[in-house]
């Protein structure tokens, strides 16, 4: 049989590494898939360069739609990023009936309903594994390899880059922006890192594991996102000290009033498995009613990381562009019309446990009005930590006065109690500064 036509928009860091793994393993990837896989055609800004990296045998040419438009292409890759230019190659890719590749958690996490229903009514596939996590197979895994289980929560390191910062502000003692400048300069974070830090990039992706995992349509403006920039390095200490590391995590979790799904720093015991993924690395924690909990571990970025799974999408399509499109695996797990409408619900619903840290003045009487705050408003202590604050200085006071550290961690409570508990305890005189607030997460 002929080999399946695949043309790729975008031959950027992916784009290589899905050109160079599929030439270099194309042997085992045709007795796998059935049929031989070629890319045949490329689009790029940079004729030039993405022709010297491809060879003479393929066509490269600038305009995106001319592979689109080319009859004998049967699946296109997208790896042009974003929601622009992106999504209206992709719709129209999938109007002229092809199956799409992609790597864009951006453009589903947030048109996904629209780009799905489009290519059901086409009867074509839009495969994804590349755009959660990587080299990670979790969408395989969450979507066929888990497909007996009632899904109970997901909790995943999804952001390279943010796992390599705190990983790095930890080791060292040193603080977010500082090792910012120096994740910049070794080429881990972009030179724009927003949505990297800013909690946007693993939010994306959460959003996407929790269609995936509770049958929901797509819905990245119901999530709530909190990145890592006012993390402070003392926190990470304190943590430690606690028998906790902080993670950025990308949560979703079903509960008897809906959904929740939210990215923002957590504490995490350092007895779990996930508290131990370092560096670049990426984890996900699926916890299902059959099989219990597993943990999914890799790369989750890079060229042939992100390559291995664009080219696992493509041997899929191979073999299942002939089946009957009822017969394959549905874009979200569900099938299309029996999507829930469970509610995503708001950052105020959610029950989770607390790391709080006030600094305060050292004087009798301030651990009982806050711990009697936090009582009243029926939030359970589980541990205080009294410091030494790390530097004592207040503003026009000679001497300068005596301050502390309090630590406080919670029980599990509903987060509108906490901010309201914790504007109380922020009025009070001797709370001397900003209180730090920072989620925690058992994963037992
Ligand atoms: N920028 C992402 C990360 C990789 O740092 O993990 C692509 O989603």
């Amino acid at each position: 049989m002929k080999p399946i036509q695949v043309g790729l928009l975008g031959m950027g860091v992916v784009g290589s590494g899905t050109f160079n793994v599929l030439r270099r393993n194309q042997e085992e990837i045709k007795r796998r898939a059935g049929r031989g896989i070629e890319i045949t055609m490329v689009a790029d800004l940079d004729v030039v360069r993405a022709q010297s990296l491809v060879g003479e045998g393929v066509k490269v040419v600038s305009d995106a739609r001319a592979v689109i438009a080319n009859p004998d292409i049967d699946i296109v890759i997208e790896l042009i990023g974003g929601y622009g230019i992106a999504k209206s190659l992709m719709l129209e890719a999938i109007a002229a009936g092809k199956h799409v590749v992609t790597a864009n958690k951006a453009l589903l996490a947030v048109h996904g309903t629209e780009i799905f229903a489009a290519a059901s009514d086409k009867g074509v596939m839009v495969a994804f594994e590349a755009a959660v996590a990587g080299g990670i197979p979790i969408i395989k895994a969450l979507r066929e390899g888990l497909t007996a289980n009632r899904i109970q929560w997901i909790a995943g390191i999804i952001n390279g880059t943010t796992n390599f910062i705190l990983s790095e502000m930890r080791e060292k003692g040193l603080d977010f922006s500082v090792v910012l400048k120096e994740a910049q300069r070794l080429g881990y974070a972009e030179a724009d890192p927003t949505f990297d830090i800013e909690g946007v990039d693993a939010a994306h992706k959460a959003t996407i594991m929790s269609a995936i995992a509770f049958g929901i349509p797509v819905q990245f403006d119901k999530a709530y996102v909190e990145g890592i920039t006012r993390l402070a390095a003392q926190d990470i200490r304190y943590a430690e000290q606690l028998g906790y590391r902080i993670k950025l995590l990308g949560i979703t979790k079903r509960v008897a009033k809906g959904i929740e799904l939210r990215v923002h720093p957590s504490l995490v015991p350092t007895k779990r498995l996930i508290a131990n993924v370092e560096g670049a690395m990426n984890a996900v924690m699926v916890q299902a009613d059959a099989v219990g909990t597993t943990l999914y571990y890799g790369k989750g970025a890079g060229s042939e990381p992100t390559a291995s799974a664009v080219v696992a999408d493509l041997v899929d399509i191979t073999r299942l562009h002939t089946a009957d499109a009822a017969q394959r695996v549905p874009h979200l797990a569900f099938q299309p019309n029996a999507l829930s409408d469970l509610r995503v619900l708001p950052m105020d619903e959610v029950v989770t446990s607390y790391y709080l840290r006030l600094r305060v003045a050292d004087q009798a009487g301030v651990l009982a009005k806050v711990t009697g705050i936090l009582a009243e408003a029926g939030i359970s202590i589980d541990a205080v930590l009294q410091r030494e604050a790390d530097e004592v200085v207040i503003e026009g006071a000679t001497p300068a006065l005596p301050q502390t550290d309090l630590i406080i961690l919670t029980h599990d409570c509903q987060e509108a109690n906490m901010n309201g508990a914790l504007a109380q305890m922020q009025a009070l005189p001797t709370v001397l500064q900003p209180i730090v607030r920072i989620r925690k997460e058992e994963l037992a």
